[in-house]
């Protein structure tokens, strides 16, 4: 396996995830169960039609629509147990995204799914919540394996699957049509003992 030790965005990383009541802690953000008032910052990041791009949902159209969306997510986190989680901003306390289960695969798999909005991306805070997710899952939820997928003209996506440590199947994409024409999805998974030595030998200080 890789080493990613020497990687910048592992720098960023060092302090481990903080385990709160129903929350994780990154260096800079903080994973929670989603609330009723998220509404306003979850619709100012899920109207763009470019964070919904490459994703299975369609752009917010209003505040109503997103209020309504995010009442049945919390809804679903009740009754399946586990928490889409929001992505919030430490320093201002935005909430800025999701990270969450997409379908559960039998008892001890599951497909996870991530959005983030547009003025966040590219400084490495969804490699931090998926890596502090991905151990959440393996060391509470007695996860076995997880998988993740993303549409092949969104490199950026499968780039954040592999800095948190998972690896892309060798398989032939998965092709989908969604959005109006034909996608190719790319599949990475990640399974407990291996991922979890992986993260062991990340927080290791280096020599
Ligand atoms: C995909 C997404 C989650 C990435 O989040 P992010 O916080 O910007 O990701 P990170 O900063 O942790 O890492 C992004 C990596 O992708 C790389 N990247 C960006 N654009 C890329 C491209 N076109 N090709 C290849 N790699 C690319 C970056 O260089 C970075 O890697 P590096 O740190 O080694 O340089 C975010 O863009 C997003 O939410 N998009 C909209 C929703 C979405 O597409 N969700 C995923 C559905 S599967």
């Amino acid at each position: 396996m890789p080493d990613h030790r020497a990687a910048p965005w592992f720098k960023r990383l060092l302090k481990p995830g903080v385990r709160q009541k129903d929350s994780l802690i990154t260096p800079r953000l903080l994973l929670r169960p989603l609330r009723t008032q998220d509404a306003r910052d979850f619709h100012a990041y899920a109207r763009d039609p470019l964070v919904a791009r490459f994703v299975f949902w369609e752009a917010h159209t209003s505040l109503t629509q997103t209020r309504a969306i995010l009442q049945s997510m919390i809804l679903e986190s009740h009754l399946t147990g586990l928490h889409t989680m929001a992505l919030v901003l430490r320093d201002s306390q935005r909430m800025v995204g999701t990270i969450g289960l997409v379908e559960r695969l039998g008892a001890d798999r599951a497909e996870l799914g991530f959005s983030l909005a547009r003025d966040c991306w590219g400084q490495g805070l969804m490699t931090e919540a998926l890596t502090t997710y991905l151990e959440h899952l393996f060391t509470r939820h007695d996860f076995t394996q997880l998988l993740a997928k993303h549409d092949t003209l969104n490199p950026a996506s499968g780039a954040v699957m592999r800095k948190a440590g998972m690896t892309q199947l060798r398989q032939a994409p998965e092709r989908l049509r969604y959005k109006g024409r034909e996608a190719q999805l790319a599949t990475y998974r990640a399974d407990r003992e291996g991922w979890l030595a992986w993260w062991a030998g990340c927080r290791r200080p280096l020599p």
